[in-house]
């Protein structure tokens, strides 16, 4: 038996995107390499720009996020020259963010998708894809008109198009996070930047009881060299908490080395292999952007993929790569700015002092200028 689409990955791409063609009316399939409780259980992002929001919601998979998620409207900056908020709400469009963690945002897809008789195949890694035929490892295959790309970066399906000829656009930032989930509430109402000579550090507020923190670190560096002790030094250091009063700590729960890497495919998809989310491009986090062009790019994927089937339009698959790759790169050409606004080089040589200056300057521009805040807040809130 043949189905209509075959989606690799049950992340926020392919889950949307499932939800969104039982819709319509499409058959299909998501096959998912990890057990369910590993798919619920991986804490990511958490940061929702108004258009993702606004797509699940119209869509009727908003209830949970709009039930408990909490609206964001500032961030903070600290620096050696004091701290200032930016409340972005009130500039741009004035718009705010949902926080909501992504793990939540994923269980109610994945209940959302089985409510609508969705069927979903756990612990089924996808080992190879061509033409409409889809092999696990297992040694079955499903056979489908359409295959769609959303098992993340290093998939599969971003292998298989790669090889028939799809180039790639690549940067890498140079620059390490060590990623943070630390069992303590936030220390500021929202977002929190710090611009340090000993590197980048971040506060994230995500619940009352959980959240996370970013410390930029070299390339390379083990995790487990980071003691829960050594973690709540640094960043009391970078984040100035002797001007600034105490962060509230607590037991570190997850510890990740994330490199600033991006890239994107110069076309998502061609034939009956199409690609969305992190398999059709990477974007760096220092903008907090992945998650929701998965949300958008599998949005847009749908209703092409829906047509195609329905009646042989490809129109919509055509215009899929200009219809999503303009905001894609949008959406890296703030997240590279941000990338430059956050991380000042290290040391003391020359060319380190004359980084960190520009790096000053530029945030004072956004700390005075009002046309400054409002390109900021739409670049922010934007996809
Ligand atoms: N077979 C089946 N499933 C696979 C395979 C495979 N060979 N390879 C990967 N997967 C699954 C992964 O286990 C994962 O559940 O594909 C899914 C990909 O999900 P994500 O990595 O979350 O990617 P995506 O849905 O594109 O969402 C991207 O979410 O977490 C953020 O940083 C991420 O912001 C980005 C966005």
């Amino acid at each position: 038996a043949q189905v209509g689409v075959a989606i690799v990955g049950a992340g926020p791409a392919g889950l949307v995107l499932g939800n969104l063609l039982l819709d319509r009316g499409v058959d299909c399939v998501v096959l998912e390499r990890r057990e369910r409780a590993a798919v619920v259980g991986r804490a990511r992002a958490g940061f929702l720009a108004p258009g993702a929001v606004e797509t699940l919601t119209r869509n009727g998979l908003g209830d949970g996020l709009l039930e408990r998620g909490r609206t964001h409207r500032t961030c903070r900056f600290r620096g050696e020259h004091g701290e200032f908020t930016l409340d972005y709400s009130r500039a741009g469009r004035r718009e705010a963010h949902t926080v909501y963690p992504q793990q939540d945002l994923v269980r109610d897809l994945l209940s959302a998708f089985v409510e609508r008789g969705g069927d979903i195949r756990f612990a089924a890694p996808v080992r190879e894809v061509t033409r409409g035929t889809v092999r696990l490892h297992d040694g079955g295959e499903v056979r489908a008109r359409y295959v769609a790309g959303c098992d993340g970066h290093r998939g599969v399906t971003r292998a298989a198009l790669t090889a028939r000829g799809t180039r790639t656009a690549r940067w890498d930032h140079g620059v390490t996070w060590l990623a943070v989930l630390a069992a303590a509430g936030p220390s500021m109402p929202a977002v929190g930047y710090a611009l340090h000579e000993r590197g980048f550090a971040g506060h994230m507020a995500r619940t009352d009881t959980v959240t996370r923190y970013y410390l930029q670190v070299p390339r390379g560096t083990d995790p487990a060299d980071w003691s829960d002790d050594r973690i709540w030094t640094e960043l009391a250091t970078r984040m100035r908490t002797a001007e600034h009063g105490p962060l509230r700590t607590g037991a570190v729960l997850e510890r990740a080395a994330v490199d600033l890497r991006c890239d994107v495919l110069e076309r998502p998809g061609a034939d009956r292999l199409w690609l969305a989310g992190d398999a059709a491009g990477l974007i760096s986090p220092s903008a907090a952007k992945g998650a929701n062009l998965a949300v958008v790019q599998a949005a847009t994927l749908a209703p092409a993929l829906a047509a195609a089937l329905a009646h042989g339009d490809s129109k919509g698959l055509d215009r899929y790569a200009d219809d999503c790759l303009p905001r894609v790169w949008r959406a890296h050409e703030f997240s590279h700015w941000m990338s430059g606004l956050l991380h000042g080089p290290v040391g003391h040589t020359p060319e380190a002092r004359y980084g960190r200056a520009l790096q000053y300057a530029r945030l004072e521009s956004l700390r005075t200028s009002r046309a400054h805040q409002d390109h900021f807040a739409e670049s922010y809130t934007g996809i």
